[in-house]
């Protein structure tokens, strides 16, 4: 029976064997940190949530781009070897509203690392956060959770953040490795996110990983991709900001209904459900007029598409 994540996991930080910790900053991290919200006020530095942080070195290079650092690790070895490892003096203290964690604290309060759960972390306790560097934690959450964890980052951010995901996805014949961390390519990001945000592919490229450096048996070939989550409210935030009292937004939009998963956008598909749910609290939105448009598909793509288009009308709620 193939063992759970946090077994595994469990068994690879008792045998030392944390062979996705890399020596180097992440050279994607470095390449497209530019993406994260900027560190414009000193005094008031912006906050990156690490989550399933390992000891990975990425966040001592964010502590050092200035920003505010909470990571969340379950093993404690991982810590503590993150610690020793980069020489660092840190506190520990106990956390009262979370008695299974402890939080450990260095480089002046700008790095913290709850050791806990993931999932038992409390937004009250650790905060909004105005960027998530997530490279192979999404990935490594057991499928059946994975709702679970997509629902609690994208609650831990503020509604003008970014998610930056660095992700993978095994392309190479076989199947024989399992994970964790599990492949996650875009298709499925695409896929598993809520309604209201948004997301890009900013980069993938292919790189044929050898047996010897990621220890495993078999060559495979991984598709490295970098995507980035935008939460779209910071789009809808401007619109309230802009539209008059007894202004209106005529928008048309797409529900792009696709066999396979061989769309991916943008534009991306919103349909009017999507956009009622997101803007309910601030806008009066009716759909005036919808239809399919089987057409499209020959018209412009190579694979089966059923769009369906919607009128919607959408007016600020007097207050
Ligand atoms: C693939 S590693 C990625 C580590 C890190 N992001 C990096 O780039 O090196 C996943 C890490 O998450 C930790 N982990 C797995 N499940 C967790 C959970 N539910 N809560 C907290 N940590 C968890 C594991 O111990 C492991 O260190």
């Amino acid at each position: 029976m193939q063992a759970s994540p946090l077994d595994f996991f469990a068994k690879a930080w008792a045998d030392d064997r944390d062979t996705w910790t890399s020596s180097t900053v992440n050279p994607l991290l470095i390449k497209h940190a530019d993406l994260l919200p900027p560190n414009e006020d000193k005094d008031n530095p912006k906050r990156i949530f690490v989550p399933l942080c390992g000891r990975t070195l990425d966040m001592i290079w964010l502590v050092d781009k200035g920003y505010v650092v909470v990571g969340v690790e379950l093993f404690r070895k991982a810590i503590l070897k993150f610690f020793e490892k980069q020489k660092l003096e840190f506190e520990v203290t106990e956390v009262p509203e979370i008695p299974s964690a402890k939080l450990y604290t260095a480089r002046d309060g700008r790095l913290l690392i709850y050791e806990c759960n993931f999932f038992d972390l409390r937004r009250d306790v650790v905060g909004l956060f105005d960027g998530v560097y997530d490279r192979g934690s999404w990935g490594s959450i057991d499928p059946p959770d994975r709702p679970k964890y997509v629902e609690t980052v994208k609650n831990s951010l503020r509604s003008t953040g970014t998610w930056l995901l660095l992700t993978f996805d095994i392309v190479a014949e076989g199947g024989e490795y399992k994970g964790p961390p599990f492949s996650l390519p875009f298709s499925t990001v695409a896929k598993s996110i809520p309604s209201d945000l948004s997301c890009t592919e900013v980069s993938s490229y292919l790189r044929p990983e050898t047996a010897s450096s990621l220890k495993l048996m078999k060559k495979y070939t991984f598709d490295l991709t970098v995507v980035l989550l935008v939460i779209v409210i910071r789009y809808i935030d401007v619109m309230r900001s802009v539209l008059k009292p007894t202004g209106t937004w005529l928008l048309l939009t797409v529900d792009l209904g696709v066999e396979g998963d061989q769309y991916r956008g943008p534009p991306f598909s919103l349909p009017f459900q999507a956009v009622a749910k997101l803007i309910s609290s601030f806008f009066s939105c009716v759909e005036v007029h919808s239809c399919v448009d089987a057409d499209e598909a020959e018209k412009n793509y190579t694979f089966d598409l059923t769009v369906r288009r919607s009128v919607i009308v959408i007016r600020p709620l007097s207050k």
